[in-house]
């Protein structure tokens, strides 16, 4: 092809130049390339000049430069053909390069599943025996309360009695927020190994009673679910009659102008989930927060009135009602917050109490000791402590005692009155209304706590009897 390309080249030149000898050589070059050459004699010079006619040399270079692009276009189809194999075989290869490359990735993903259908597998067969196997015993619900480590001399170092002995037997109250790993058992736990017994000091008596000391901090069993429970009154009867049990707790909402439904609670555990087991329907509607279970019976207000109802749970049925004389009702002398909290009910070791006043007293606080059976007043007591200025109050052990505030969450009880001597004075031990609105404060005997509705919140507080340093 190159030789008839330039042979064919090689004529037409001759053709025009006829009377010229054209020769044609190829051989390797110096780099062993092919290499052809003509040579063509000149039409017009017998002899090269010393330098050649610019003219003659454009025209040679004008031939030269037809016959290179002849030449490059009939070779181009063939070199472009080495070319596309050229390019053919790079292409195979790199598609080979990367079919072999897929083909190890693909074995690598393999094995990976392979690895983790393994795992999976594996992790089946641990639910399965977690499943299996019983579930791992829970620490007990239900602590006793007032538990043998608390007892003098056994749970704790020094040998002096405790300041609260004698109440194991009310002890099972089933609360886990009265359990050992709560702060407040810690507390109280510290407390009582930090302080020697007061009874050694011959301030209590047999009832192991005392002077309030020291109030611990809230703890929250329940929440009201209602508005109607935004006030309220909880109680547990400290001598309990059947049917009910000594764990029974009782609660009545107070919110509303016809209060009449009391709820009653197996133990703290169901008055903490909110499972009542009786619901009873009062046939007089209660005022206010001051209600008191005693002995078997419900002890209120009449609404609207100074009449005092026994409720006996047992006959479902109204006991016995008196009026209590010359007391103030339905917002005459209620404690700060309102709430026609005019007829406090309060029961301690000494029995049951009323709490009020008498335009005769003013507005200050009158005490009176009730006959449990017949609501009559057995004594009373005249404070010199204006009830409406006071949060609410309590007795414990035949003293009376009140509340500063009912919405400072930092608050005091700061008042206390003796009637086994009718003296007073003024205290401070620091008492908190965590959720700011403290409708009902009592004292519960059986536990030795105090009872309260904050707003909306059924608290108690632990409390240290003893004697006033
Ligand atoms: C107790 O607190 C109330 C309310 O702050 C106050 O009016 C009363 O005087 C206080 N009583 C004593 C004895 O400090
Ligand atoms: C209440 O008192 C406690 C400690 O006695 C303190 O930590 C807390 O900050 C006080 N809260 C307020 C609102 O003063």
């Amino acid at each position: 092809m190159w030789f008839l390309a330039v042979m064919w080249i090689s004529s037409l030149l001759i053709g025009t130049q006829a009377q010229n000898t054209a020769t044609f050589s190829r051989g390797n070059d110096r780099n062993r390339r092919c290499q052809y050459t003509f040579t063509v004699d000149s039409p017009t010079e017998a002899s090269c000049p010393a330098t050649a006619s610019s003219a003659e040399m454009e025209a040679l270079k004008s031939r030269m430069g037809l016959l290179e692009a002849l030449v490059s276009r009939l070779a181009g189809g063939e070199a472009s053909g080495t070319e596309a194999q050229v390019g053919l075989r790079t292409a195979y290869n790199q598609v080979t390069g990367e079919r072999d490359r897929l083909q190890q990735e693909k074995t690598r993903l393999t094995q990976q599943v392979g690895q983790l259908q393994k795992t999976m597998e594996e992790l089946q067969r641990e639910v399965e025996r977690l499943r299996s196997r019983p579930c791992p015993q829970q620490p007990p619900q239900s602590v006793p309360l007032y538990d043998s480590s608390l007892q003098p001399g056994r749970g704790t170092s020094h040998s002096h009695p405790s300041s609260r002995p004698g109440r194991t037997e009310t002890s099972s109250l089933r609360d886990p927020s009265w359990s050992y790993g709560s702060p407040a058992y810690q507390e109280l736990k510290a407390e009582v190994a930090e302080f020697p017994a007061p009874r050694s000091e011959g301030t209590e008596d047999s009832k192991g009673c005392g002077e309030l000391l020291w109030v611990g901090e809230p703890v929250t069993h329940r929440k009201a679910d209602s508005i109607a429970g935004r006030y309220g009154v909880w109680m547990q009867d400290p001598e309990a009659v059947s049917p009910y049990g000594s764990n029974m707790l009782w609660r009545i909402d107070t919110v509303g102008t016809e209060v009449r439904q009391l709820y009653g609670y197996e133990d703290m555990d169901q008055l903490s989930r909110g499972f009542p087991a009786k619901v009873l329907l009062l046939p007089e509607a209660v005022e206010s927060t001051g209600a008191a279970m005693y002995h078997g019976s419900l002890y209120y207000q009449r609404r609207r009135s100074r009449t005092l109802i026994r409720y006996e749970l047992g006959s479902e049925s109204i006991a016995s009602r008196r009026d209590l004389p010359h007391a103030g009702f339905h917002g005459q002398f209620p404690y700060s917050w309102g709430g026609y909290t005019d007829i406090d009910f309060a029961v301690d070791e000494n029995g049951l109490w009323v709490i009020y006043s008498t335009n005769k007293a003013k507005g200050a606080i009158v005490v009176s000791q009730l006959d449990p059976h017949n609501l009559e007043v057995k004594k009373s007591w005249e404070t010199n402590i204006r009830k409406n200025t006071v949060a609410n109050a309590f007795m414990i052990c035949g003293r009376l005692y009140t509340v500063a505030s009912y919405a400072s969450p930092n608050t005091t009880v700061n008042y206390s009155f003796d009637t086994a001597t009718s003296q007073s004075k003024a205290i401070a031990i620091p008492f908190q209304n965590q959720h700011r609105y403290n409708s009902m404060i009592d004292y519960n005997v059986a536990q030795r706590k105090l009872f309260a509705w904050d707003n909306y919140h059924m608290v108690s507080y632990d409390i240290r009897l003893g004697k006033q340093q």
